[in-house]
């Protein structure tokens, strides 16, 4: 099968060089944000072409599927122009800064196109184990949170180009939350700027923030982040339930019962498992593998735009939700 990339940063070339291992995948085409940067990724492959245009690139070449892998505020036009042509994609989280989303998805079932979403905690196999555990317990609240330093790319400190760290990295906890323990029916945000508006020039993100979710089923959460760090200090979940509680950060998974702890590692890369899953679901036609899909995404999108919005008016903010 040939794949296209959109983008030519760091995530593009995380996901190139997983499928450069793959049996019959070519990496064939690389669109980039200049004709340069584009042919200097294509060259590392034998049969990559670079082009600064999606649509040039999609007449040019006849894809299998497409990479998008571009900062959140270049998202919209490139997912229509796939959606156009009947090309399925994997994309990287988050869908995008606006509404355009919701827009898509709907697109997206009337064709019945097959997309995945890079929310790859959801393939870890801790996060498995984790699933498989709360069959058999009662949860009652869940505490998130993403407390890092701030990621360095331009982009990222502009909010009006990631959306802030919420909408940008805190997704995957709101995401795995979803994943584990229900859909969110109502969110309420404070976040402020304490630090890194003086430290780092052009920053308009939030530093600091924290968001109440209650969940449909009663459950209650509450997801906190900061990037005023000078490094990073720690992501992930913890579950507290009838039976003690679990946490859930990218590597380990520690169920703490009391008396009794246990911990479980990922054997798996939870980036192979989601780009090979899609891949062979591309190959075949069977989707039902994929673990975040376009449609099932945009739930979490809702949520992390909401809690922004709920930041700005002091008003807590209720969602649609059917389970
Ligand atoms: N799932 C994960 O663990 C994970 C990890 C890192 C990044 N990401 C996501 O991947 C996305 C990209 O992040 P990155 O770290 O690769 O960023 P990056 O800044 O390294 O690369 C972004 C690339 O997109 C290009 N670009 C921008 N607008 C474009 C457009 N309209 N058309 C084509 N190319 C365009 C830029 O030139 C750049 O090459 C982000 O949404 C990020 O959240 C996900």
């Amino acid at each position: 099968m040939k794949i296209g990339f959109i983008g030519t940063g760091w995530f593009a070339n995380k996901h190139a060089s997983i499928l450069g291992e793959m049996n019959g995948i070519e990496v064939s085409a690389f669109v980039g944000t200049s004709l340069e940067k584009a042919e200097t990724e294509a060259r590392k492959w034998s049969n990559a072409k670079g082009y600064t245009n999606v649509e040039e690139m999609l007449d040019k070449q006849k894809l299998d599927a497409v990479y998008i892998c571009v900062p959140p505020m270049a998202h919209g036009a490139i997912e229509k122009a796939l959606l156009e042509r009947r090309i399925p994609f994997f994309v990287e989280k988050p869908l995008g800064i606006n509404d355009e989303p919701f827009e898509i998805a709907r697109n997206i079932v009337e064709q019945g196109l097959i997309t995945s979403v890079g929310y790859h905690w959801r393939y870890m196999d801790i996060s498995k184990k984790a699933q498989a555990l709360l069959q058999e317990r009662q949860a009652g609240m869940a505490l998130g949170y993403w407390m890092g330093s701030m990621p360095m790319v331009h982009w990222w400190r502009d909010v009006s180009k990631s959306g802030g760290q919420f909408i940008e990295q805190t997704t995957h906890i709101v995401d795995l939350l979803r994943f584990l323990i229900g859909e969110v029916k109502e969110v309420y945000s404070a976040y402020s700027s304490r630090v890194m508006e003086s430290k780092v020039e052009g920053t308009t993100v939030s530093d600091v923030g924290s968001v109440i979710l209650k969940l449909n089923n009663g459950i209650v959460a509450n997801i906190s982040n900061t990037c005023i760090l000078p490094e990073s200090h720690k992501a992930g979940l913890e579950i507290y339930t009838n039976e003690g509680v679990m946490e859930i950060t990218s590597n380990l998974l520690r169920d703490n019962r009391g008396k009794e702890l246990n911990e479980y590692r990922n054997q798996l890369d939870p980036y192979k498992v989601e780009n090979e899953i899609f891949l062979n679901a591309v190959k075949t036609g069977d989707a039902s593998h994929i673990l975040s899909t376009y449609s099932d995404a945009v739930k979490t999108h809702a949520i992390t735009l909401a809690a922004a919005q709920s930041a700005l008016t002091g008003l807590p903010v209720s969602l649609e939700v059917e389970e």
